[in-house]
């Protein structure tokens, strides 16, 4: 990897056990994975887990766009933020809105965020939508330029339940997101590698103030 790839964070927004969230992200991974600008190495992804880098409910005296972090949780969720150009978040819908942890996780950045690029991938009974709108505007918020291009999996046409007890609320299935699905998430890809390309000086620039 050289200073020219486009660093890339598949984000996953929920912490909770039995989340289905780590197994969106990994196809979201994987699917960008076979997408040319990672297989040309233009492109470098990793998956960024919230559940990696615990946060308390913002604890921080000054707000994160003064940039002076007191804790080390939060300097060390800013290192692990930065060294990315773009994200893709993954979040589910969670009383229509996204998760408090992946809120908290952006309240406690401000810099780190602004002038980079991300898509939305949400999921939901409905596609995880409402999730999706709270979040771009939270973005657009801390600076975030976020593109058109949305993912919304169905937990009912985009998960295989078979062999599970429909009762059994613990039951996530397996994911098996419908053909159009990965279309649309290329579609997302080439957007966010596109914008990011464009706004790179912008973001070094911002790295090397
Ligand atoms: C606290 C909570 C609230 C939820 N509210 C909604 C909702 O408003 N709309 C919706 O479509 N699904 C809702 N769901 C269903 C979640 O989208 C679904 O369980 C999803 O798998 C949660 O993501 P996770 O498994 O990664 O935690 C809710 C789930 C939880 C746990």
């Amino acid at each position: 990897m050289d200073g020219t790839t486009t660093r890339l964070a598949v984000v996953v927004g929920s912490t909770r056990p039995g989340r289905r969230g780590r197994a969106v992200a990994d196809w979201v991974a994987g699917v960008a994975a076979g997408h040319d600008a990672v297989v040309t190495g233009r492109v470098a992804v990793e998956v960024l887990d919230l559940a990696d880098h615990p946060l308390p409910l913002l604890d921080e005296p000054v707000p994160a766009m003064f940039g002076s972090y007191a804790h080390e949780h939060t300097r060390r969720w800013s290192a692990a933020v930065d060294r990315f150009d773009a994200y893709v978040f993954v979040t589910p819908e969670y009383n229509h809105s996204l998760p408090a942890a992946l809120k908290n996780a952006i309240d406690h950045l401000y810099a780190e965020w602004d002038g980079k690029v991300a898509g939305v991938v949400g999921y939901g009974v409905q596609g995880g939508t409402r999730a999706a709108d709270h979040l771009r505007a939270v973005l657009t918020e801390v600076r975030t330029a976020v593109v058109p291009t949305q993912v919304g999996l169905s937990l009912f046409a985009d998960v295989d339940y078979a062999g599970t007890d429909p009762a059994d609320p613990t039951a996530t299935g397996r994911l098996a997101p419908r053909d159009h699905q990965a279309e649309a998430l290329g579609a997302l890809l080439d957007e966010v590698v596109r914008w990011a390309v464009a706004l790179r000086p912008s973001t070094a620039a911002s790295r090397s103030a």
